[in-house]
């Protein structure tokens, strides 16, 4: 398993790809699969702004396209022109998309300033009552 750094170093490099001509505001995200297997991502703008994707979904979407579905952890780094200067947490959509595939109990958000600086979060503490697949089997 990789260490915390290393997961925000991914993050950070997936950054560098983030289409964001409109907010100016770059993402990046590193998906560790328990596996021990990494998808990066970045944020996807668009002129239509709804279609716009968020680097936690671009990483997610990507594993679960490749058949992953056995998720650790996530590191996120995000900010504006400044760089990035402080957490980023994930939106409530993609807070969601986390809902649908990981265990809240154990999943963890990295919200990373830097691989130094970084505080790690549990899913059930970001959504604490989320709707997820659980409902639908009741
Ligand atoms: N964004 C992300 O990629 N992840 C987040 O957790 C928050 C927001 C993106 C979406 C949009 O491209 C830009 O940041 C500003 O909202």
């Amino acid at each position: 398993m990789a260490e915390e750094q290393q997961l925000i170093r991914m993050a950070i490099e997936a950054r560098k790809k983030s289409y964001s001509p409109y907010s100016h505001f770059k993402v990046g995200a590193c998906l560790e699969t328990w596996g021990g297997k990494f998808y990066t991502g970045c944020n996807i703008e668009n002129a239509g702004y709804t279609a716009t994707n968020c680097a936690e979904r671009t990483a997610f979407f990507q594993a679960v396209s490749e058949g992953e579905y056995n998720f650790r952890r996530i590191a996120i780094v995000g900010g504006g022109e400044k760089g990035i200067t402080e957490a980023c947490p994930p939106c409530g959509v993609c807070l969601q998309v986390m809902m649908e595939f990981c265990d809240r109990d154990v999943f963890q958000v990295i919200l990373a300033k830097s691989p130094e600086e970084y505080e790690v979060v549990l899913l059930k503490d970001l959504l604490p009552r989320g709707f997820g697949p659980g409902q639908l089997k009741r």
